[in-house]
């Protein structure tokens, strides 16, 4: 058995992190789902379900939506047989009461997170980070218009359709999901620390190299705790 299988981590930190870019990566690495609740609830406010127009209010404000909503999509998403073998949980816990009930969750599908992922980057760093970027509207690839630039800023390398900017990168919307990171889920740093479960990674430097990072941290305490 190698060090990486069956491994349920969740990646933690601020927005423009890049807890997505990093989840896609280990993802397609270790063949393990990256479970994103921002992306499922966009993908609801696309469709418009009730969920959807529920959520969107507060998604377009900055604001976390509330945890009753967030949860039901994970408890609903953690059942799909893709997540037997393990899940990146990218966005989700974002509160101590989400972690709880996360927890409670994980022990009555007979399972536990090995990693917590807490990458860390500065303020001013994330807003360079949150203005440039822009995701595919059909396959979801993501991109920096400066420090991970498509050939044409309009288009996806990988599938040619439409590159988009999402409603909450505006700077003022930015700064309010900071707000929120700061006084909602930055208290899951210390939770997950007293379980001995997190990991902390610099969020600086080329995405090549934070990855690189990130496995070699949680391969080695895998390997140091079989
Ligand atoms: P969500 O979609 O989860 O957004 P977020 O946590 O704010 O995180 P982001 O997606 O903005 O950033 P990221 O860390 O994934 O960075 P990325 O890899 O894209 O949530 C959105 C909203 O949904 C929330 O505000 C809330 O309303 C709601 N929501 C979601 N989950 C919820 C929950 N659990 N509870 C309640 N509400 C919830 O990278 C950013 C950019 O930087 C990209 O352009 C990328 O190319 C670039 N980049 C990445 N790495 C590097 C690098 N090393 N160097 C240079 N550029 C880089």
């Amino acid at each position: 058995m190698t060090c990486s299988e069956n491994m349920n981590l969740i990646f933690l930190g601020p927005p423009g992190a890049g807890k997505g870019t990093q989840a896609k990566i280990i993802s397609r690495k270790y063949s393990i789902p990256q479970v994103s609740t921002g992306d499922i609830l966009r993908s609801a406010v696309r469709e418009s379900t009730p969920m959807g127009i529920r959520a969107k209010e507060y998604m377009d404000s900055g604001a976390l939506v509330p945890d009753e909503v967030v949860i039901g999509i994970v408890e609903e998403r953690l059942q799909q047989p893709d997540c037997e073998k393990g899940f990146i949980l990218d966005g989700f816990p974002r509160t101590v009461g989400q972690a709880d009930s996360l927890a409670r969750l994980l022990e009555g599908f007979g399972k536990r997170i090995d990693h917590v992922v807490s990458i860390s980057v500065d303020d001013e760093e994330l807003l360079k980070r949150i203005s440039g970027r822009r995701t595919c509207e059909k396959c979801g690839k993501g991109y920096h218009l400066i420090f991970d630039p498509p050939k044409d800023p309009a288009v996806c390398d990988a599938c040619g359709s439409a590159l988009f900017q999402r409603d909450d990168d505006k700077e003022e919307t930015m700064r309010k999901r900071l707000v929120e990171y700061n006084s909602k889920t930055a208290p899951l740093i210390q939770y997950y620390s007293e379980k001995s479960l997190l990991r902390v990674v610099a969020g600086i430097g080329s995405i090549e190299d934070i990855c690189d990072n990130i496995i070699k941290t949680i391969d080695g305490c895998r390997c140091d705790n079989p």
